[in-house]
């Protein structure tokens, strides 16, 4: 099936960016036109392909207005910090129809629709969208239709899942999915060391433990089964694995997310108040 999706403009086609961008150009995804901007030539030049026109700021200073005239979804893929500044930039060469899309952790809507006019809406996309198997909370500001957050919704969906959250909870995503995946690879790699103090080598432990990783959340997914119930059917009674369970469960594992995602959340706020 192919996925229709109107112009886009990425500006700031950094990591974020540049995933988005790959899930666009994918085949079975056709948008209209496709244009990003990045601040310096080489990564714009690395960019370009028959699907995509890549401007750079650093030979083109008005790169980014060139890439918002014309465009319907205007997404903003730089670092936090430089985000009032290029709306600032953009603002008068948006279309009246531009719906304008911020993957920027921690700037709100409210701050956006203050800098452009029209439709503005907040995501927060996470690093798996390289693979096409991104995690996206999409949140619809005052000012955006039903028909605009489903442009977005289609958007997204290209690099992975997509789930529409009020603003309120955008940052208590972020702490589950967005830093999720740093989450995961932290516990590989835990496991990964104690695997290779068991006497394996670096190859064989990431074999174990990769494959672990994914067999187990492949399993998950594709079994529709609860994972509480799948855990049980790898632990039989008085078995091994019922051992190391119970040690993992003196761990408190629950009460160590807990506080883990608390201190994102206090990091999201601080960084919103420009800490
Ligand atoms: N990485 C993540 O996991 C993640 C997850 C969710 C949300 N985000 C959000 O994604 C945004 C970007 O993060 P990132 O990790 O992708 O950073 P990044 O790789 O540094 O990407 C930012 C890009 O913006 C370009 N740029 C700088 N100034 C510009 C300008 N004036 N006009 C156009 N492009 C410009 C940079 O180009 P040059 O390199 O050539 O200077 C760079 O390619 C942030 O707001 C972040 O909060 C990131």
């Amino acid at each position: 099936m192919t996925v229709s999706l109107p112009s886009i403009a990425i500006l700031g086609t950094g990591s974020m960016g540049g995933a988005i961008l790959s899930g666009l150009v994918r085949d079975g995804v056709e948008a209209e036109s496709i244009t990003v901007t990045n601040r310096s030539v080489a990564k714009a030049a690395a960019l370009a392909s028959d699907k995509v026109v890549s401007l750079a700021t650093e030979t083109d200073a008005a790169a980014n207005l060139a890439a918002v005239r014309g465009a319907r979804v205007v997404l903003i893929g730089v670092k936090p910090a430089m985000v009032p500044d290029l709306l600032r930039e953009i603002a008068p060469a948006l279309e009246p129809d531009a719906i304008l899309v911020s993957v920027a952790a921690g700037v709100t809507i409210a701050t956006m629709e203050a800098l452009v006019p029209g439709s503005v809406l907040r995501s927060m996309p996470n690093t798996p969208a390289v693979v096409g198997r991104a995690v996206t909370g999409v949140a619809a500001g005052t000012r955006s239709t039903d028909e605009e957050l489903a442009i977005v919704t289609s958007v997204f969906e290209t690099v992975g899942e997509v789930l529409v959250i009020p603003e309120e909870k955008i940052d208590a995503l972020s702490t589950i999915s967005g830093s999720g995946p740093a989450y995961v690879f932290y516990l590989v790699e835990e496991l990964t060391r104690t695997a290779r103090d068991l006497g394996f080598s670096e190859n064989e432990a990431a074999t174990m433990v990769n494959g672990t990783f994914l067999g187990a959340a492949e399993l998950l997914v594709s079994s529709g089964v609860d994972p509480a119930e799948l855990r049980r059917r790898v632990t039989s009674p008085k078995g091994t694995t019922e051992r190391a369970i119970g040690v993992l469960q003196e761990a408190a594992l629950k009460e160590t997310f807990d506080r883990a995602t608390a201190a994102a959340l206090v990091r999201a706020k601080e960084l919103a108040a420009g800490n």
